[in-house]
């Protein structure tokens, strides 16, 4: 089933990078102090990341898409992004906000919202990487509309879950089973199962994550299978960001000169940090709240069109997340 986007965001990433490095100065550096400037930077095609005064844009033409990146990385946190989708005709276009690790074996938690022709709804897909491994999709549609205003979408990770939360609704759960029988808890082996495999792989708990988002064309897959394809007579497509907060664990240099068993140490124990109280650690923040509960079962049963989880055509046997509560 042609459903993901066929490859890991990160090549995007990369060719961004050619970008920089041919485009040579930065519009960026010039255009002065911006309150994103604290938490992210252009990753991609920094000619197609524009300031609108209080606004961050991102454009896709047909020459280029166009990415940022968090300047930081982070153990555990919170990452929010306000966006305002692609108005009009935003068909096979793809607008992501993501958190990754770098690597083989990386671990990714993405939001990438596919567009749609005029007036038809935008789908948007979750998914999650563990060790290299995605193939985890879910999608829905959404109780408002996505380009007409600006709406929050944020993923909290934690030692117990991951979440997705749209507007503070949470969407998605991942949670840690590691404790379950059914888990890969094995800590001397590679944990390199993949997800139709036998056993839930390890929970991420050890490769700090950068924030991500970026659009792209991908008109082979996104709006209805591929079927319905970038209308460049609508182009340039722009994403606009009201807001990126970050609230997590800084690794690495910036946070000290400690190794990575340090920071690893640093943002996986202690309750404080440089950053402050790590809130998004704390009890209240290891489960869904009562309320959440509901509210994620609301969604799911109101705008859920797609679960990997209820895909026997692609996965005969259910990948053993599955199985647990609410994967
Ligand atoms: C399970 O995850 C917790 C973090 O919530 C960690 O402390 C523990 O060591 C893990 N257990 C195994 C067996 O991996
Ligand atoms: C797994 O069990 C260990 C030992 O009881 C506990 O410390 C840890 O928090 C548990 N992890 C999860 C995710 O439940
Ligand atoms: C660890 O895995 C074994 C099987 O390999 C299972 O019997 C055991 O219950 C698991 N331990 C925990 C704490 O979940
Ligand atoms: C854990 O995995 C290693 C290597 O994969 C294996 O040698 C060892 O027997 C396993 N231990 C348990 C308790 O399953
Ligand atoms: C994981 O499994 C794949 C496929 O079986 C293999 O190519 C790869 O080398 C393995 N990775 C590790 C770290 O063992
Ligand atoms: C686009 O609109 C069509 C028709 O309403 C719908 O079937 C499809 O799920 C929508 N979203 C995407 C991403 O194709
Ligand atoms: C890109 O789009 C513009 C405007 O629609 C068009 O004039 C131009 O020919 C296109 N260029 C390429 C390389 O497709």
């Amino acid at each position: 089933m042609a459903l993901s986007r066929g490859s890991p965001l990160l090549p995007v990433f990369l060719t961004g990078l050619l970008w920089a490095v041919k485009l040579g100065s930065s519009p960026w550096a010039a255009s002065g102090l911006s309150k994103f400037d604290d938490v992210i930077q252009p990753s991609w095609a920094s000619d197609h990341v524009i300031y609108d005064g209080d606004l961050l844009l991102l454009k896709l033409d047909n020459f280029s898409g166009s990415g940022f990146a968090s300047k930081n990385k982070y153990l555990y946190g919170k990452a929010t992004a306000d966006i305002k989708l692609v108005p009009g005709d935003s068909a096979g276009t793809v607008t992501a906000f993501y958190m990754s690790s770098e690597g083989a074996s990386h671990n990714e938690f993405d939001f990438e919202f596919l567009g749609n022709r005029s007036g038809e709804p935008y789908l948007v897909q979750t998914n999650l990487y563990i060790n290299g491994v995605g193939n985890r999709e879910q999608r829905m549609d959404l109780w408002f509309d996505p380009a007409a205003d600006f709406h929050s979408y944020s993923i909290l990770w934690n030692p117990r879950q991951v979440v997705f939360l749209v507007d503070g609704t949470p969407v998605r759960v991942y949670q840690n089973n590691n404790n379950s029988s059914s888990s890969n808890n094995n800590s001397s082996s590679n944990g390199n199962s993949t997800s139709s495999g036998s056993s839930i792989p390890p929970f991420p708990t050890n490769q700090p994550m950068g924030v991500y988002s970026s659009i792209w064309n991908a008109d082979d897959w996104a709006t209805e299978g591929g079927r319905v394809k970038t209308d460049w007579g609508h182009a340039p497509f722009v994403a606009a960001y009201r807001e990126v907060r970050i609230d997590g664990c800084e690794w690495g240099p910036a946070a000290g000169d400690s190794d990575d068993a340090g920071e690893l140490r640093r943002c996986s124990e202690s309750a404080w940090g440089k950053e402050g109280r790590y809130w998004w650690k704390e009890k209240a923040m290891e489960e869904l709240t009562v309320h959440q509960s509901h509210q994620l079962a609301w969604a799911r049963a109101h705008h859920l069109v797609y679960d990997y989880c209820a895909d026997p055509a692609r996965f005969p046997v259910a990948p053993p997340e599955c199985t647990t509560a609410t994967p």
